[in-house]
């Protein structure tokens, strides 16, 4: 793994150690490349009314709008677990949305360490976005 893409696995592993997970107990930690090449990160907020709780992707995303920022040009995904944390339906539309076809997402093997990268249209074939309310 290259040291730029390493800084973007440390930016969500250190989002995921602050992860607000008591329900589920699974943390999840999201870093966001800007295309000014900032990096944002933010991790899952759970809520005891379940339906309440947010993925990290979206306070990564969250946090990527509010700095006046509108493209994702790679993001990394980290969880708890040994296997990948693959995003969920709704943050690959999330994520869909503020990408193009050279975004890259990446997850990491819990095992290996090696990152899995995949480009958000093998995510979301089909997607429903922007350009179909244009
Ligand atoms: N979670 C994320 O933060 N991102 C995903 O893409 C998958 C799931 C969180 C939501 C919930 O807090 C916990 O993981 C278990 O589903």
């Amino acid at each position: 793994m290259d040291a730029s893409l390493k800084a973007l696995f440390d930016a969500a592993d250190k989002a995921a150690a602050k992860a607000y997970a008591p329900y589920s107990k699974f943390s999840v930690g999201a870093a966001i490349r800007t295309s000014t090449g900032y990096i944002v990160a933010g991790c899952n907020v759970e809520n005891a009314a379940y339906p309440a709780g947010t993925c990290a992707e979206a306070g990564a995303i969250a946090a990527m709008v509010a700095q006046g920022e509108t493209k994702i040009v790679e993001i990394a995904i980290v969880g708890v677990k040994t296997n990948p944390c693959y995003p969920c339906g709704a943050c690959r539309q999330r994520i869909f949305e503020f990408s193009d076809t050279s975004t890259r997402v990446h997850l990491r093997d819990g095992v290996t360490g090696e990152a899995i990268t995949h480009s958000i249209d093998a995510l979301l074939p089909h997607a429903f976005g922007p350009r179909d309310l244009a």
